[in-house]
């Protein structure tokens, strides 16, 4: 019997914790003080998965990954936490072609059935808002694994968890977020967050991929003096995070204006030599030639480190809104 079964036999099951029962849309949600718990437990799950591999903390609960744009870390991280916390996942992440989504079922039948044989669900689709809407319709905790170009909270706490691992703090450091800005859901969430902190951040994109105005707004509503350039000489020697991020091209509607953006940043052996000694490169990846594999063995590219952050922090998170 599992420890779930025992507390509902018992009548003692009662969810608990800051997350519990919530759903993840934004990185609105979080504050500093929660933020630090889930970092906590992320640390706890890494130590787990280090010494033993898994354990049985989510035996008894089941996570749908519902996949409507496509993914390789984001939805295997997913199921590698549940798995690695003893649940069992319905990956609906070959994408939604062979469910009956393309059959043209609405996503809130979608979400109204698979809260039938789930007890959370992540969700990746390609509309702003998706995930809010899913989250009306479900009685079981949803986490937006991703809304168009809107934002990604998931992977905004495992880049935070991350500057923190590599750097050992958060306030005082100069962070470069470098690329598709515009489109970028990633450094849409990223960036809300590090407003939380005493940081100084530089944005570089080309006119076309500026941060959104909503987001300038923002950063200069909390104190931020925003500092935007086009050339990543501008940020490289200062810089203590070089965040690098890929150019949307499926957010494009004009492939000409895709064109001409691409290729625009390459971070390679030559830029990472005026690059402090101390610093990360960081990415959420897929990359599609932002930074050149030469530097895969520097020590300061932190980008597969990052990837392995995910489940740890992905634990947390299940484990959290599941109330365990
Ligand atoms: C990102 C995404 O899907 O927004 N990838 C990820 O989740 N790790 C970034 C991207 O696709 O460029």
């Amino acid at each position: 019997m599992s420890e779930r079964t025992q507390k509902v036999e018992t009548g003692l099951e009662g969810h608990s914790g800051p997350l519990a029962g919530a759903d993840i849309l934004s990185v609105d949600q979080f504050d500093c003080d929660l933020l630090d718990a889930v970092f906590e437990r992320a640390d706890i799950f890494r130590q787990l998965v280090e010494a033993v591999g898994t354990g049985d903390r989510l035996a008894g609960y089941v996570l749908t990954c519902l996949f409507y744009e496509p993914s390789t870390r984001t939805s295997s991280s997913f199921l590698a936490a549940m798995q690695r916390l003893g649940g069992r996942v319905i990956p609906i992440t070959q994408g939604v072609q062979f469910s009956s989504v393309s059959k043209g079922e609405s996503l809130p039948d979608t979400i109204r059935t698979l809260e039938q044989y789930s007890d959370v669900i992540v969700l990746r689709h390609p509309e702003v808002g998706a995930a809010r809407v899913a989250a009306e319709y479900s009685s079981v905790p949803v986490i937006n694994a991703g809304d168009g170009p809107g934002e990604h909270p998931t992977q905004a706490l495992l880049d935070l968890y991350t500057i923190q691992q590599e750097l050992g703090r958060i306030d005082g450091l100069k962070i470069a977020m470098v690329g598709d800005l515009r489109y970028g859901r990633t450094v849409h969430s990223l960036t809300k967050l590090l407003l939380q902190y005493d940081v100084s951040l530089r944005f570089v994109s080309p006119d076309s991929l500026r941060l959104p105005m909503v987001l300038r707004n923002k950063a200069e509503d909390a104190g931020l003096k925003l500092r935007e350039t086009h050339d990543l000489s501008d940020v490289i020697e200062n810089a203590d995070v070089l965040y690098v991020t890929r150019i949307q091209r499926e957010r494009f509607a004009d492939p000409k204006h895709y064109d001409e953006v691409k290729g625009l940043y390459t971070v390679d052996r030559k830029v990472m030599s005026r690059a402090k000694e101390r610093m990360v490169v960081m990415h959420p990846l897929p990359r599609v030639g932002e930074i050149a594999p030469e530097v895969d063995g520097d020590p300061r590219a932190a980008y597969f480190r990052q990837a392995r952050n995910g489940v740890y922090v992905r634990m947390a998170l299940l484990a959290m809104v599941l109330g365990q």
